[in-house]
């Protein structure tokens, strides 16, 4: 199993949770990734650019969501969250997702704060997280190695864009948890 020490962020980079509050800041930066980086998110700007101000609230009130902003600015410049399914059999799982940092800002640390608060997060409520990036984000992949995700296997095809393919790489990040192998067998199906 793997232990992930959050690095100390860098000075000038500060992160913490959204609320629905900064619906504004959120819909602006989330739009902006989604027309700039189609490949990179599952969610298409067509998609969420129709959607009214209330609802990017409502998913900041209903998930757990992380901003960012460096050197003391005003507009929030990154996010990432982490998404937890309903589901009984599932939640042990959670998903990182929406990781999007503003070109300004990249190179600072604060794509590794945001990510270091999201597992921060993450530890008290999953056994794990899972993620998803497609194979060739090579800036991604490598921030989410550093962090000691690892790969488990690889979506060929997994995302169509604008009539072109692109490969998911899936990653995943276990905390240490007691073993739990002593528990109930599962039935069939
Ligand atoms: C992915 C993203 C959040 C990373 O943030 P960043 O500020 O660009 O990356 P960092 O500066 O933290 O760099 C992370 C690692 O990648 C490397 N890296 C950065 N840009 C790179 C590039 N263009 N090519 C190769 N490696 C790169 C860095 O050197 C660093 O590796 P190191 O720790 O070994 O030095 C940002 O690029 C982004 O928002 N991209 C668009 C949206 C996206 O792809 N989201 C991820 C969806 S899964």
């Amino acid at each position: 199993m793997v232990r992930f020490d959050p690095p100390a962020p860098e000075a000038g980079v500060t992160a913490r949770r959204l609320g629905a509050g900064d619906a504004a800041g959120y819909r602006e930066l989330r739009l902006e990734g989604l027309a700039g980086h189609p490949e990179a998110f599952g969610a298409s700007w067509e998609d969420e650019a129709a959607r009214p101000l209330a609802w990017f609230a409502e998913r900041l009130e209903r998930n757990a969501l992380f901003g960012g902003w460096v050197g003391g600015g005003v507009d929030l410049t990154g996010v990432a969250g982490l998404l937890v399914p309903d589901a009984p059999k599932l939640s042990h799982k959670g998903v990182l997702w929406g990781m999007y940092v503003r070109p300004s800002a990249r190179r600072t640390g604060l794509a590794a704060a945001l990510l270091a608060r999201v597992l921060e997060h993450a530890r008290g409520v999953v056994e794990e997280v899972r993620l998803t990036v497609v194979s060739s984000n090579a800036a991604a992949v490598r921030l989410y190695e550093a962090a000691g995700f690892e790969t488990y296997g690889v979506e060929r095809r997994a995302l169509k864009v604008a009539g072109r393919y692109h490969d998911e790489t899936l990653m995943a990040l276990r905390f240490d948890t007691p073993d739990r192998a002593g528990g109930p067998p599962l039935g069939k199906g």
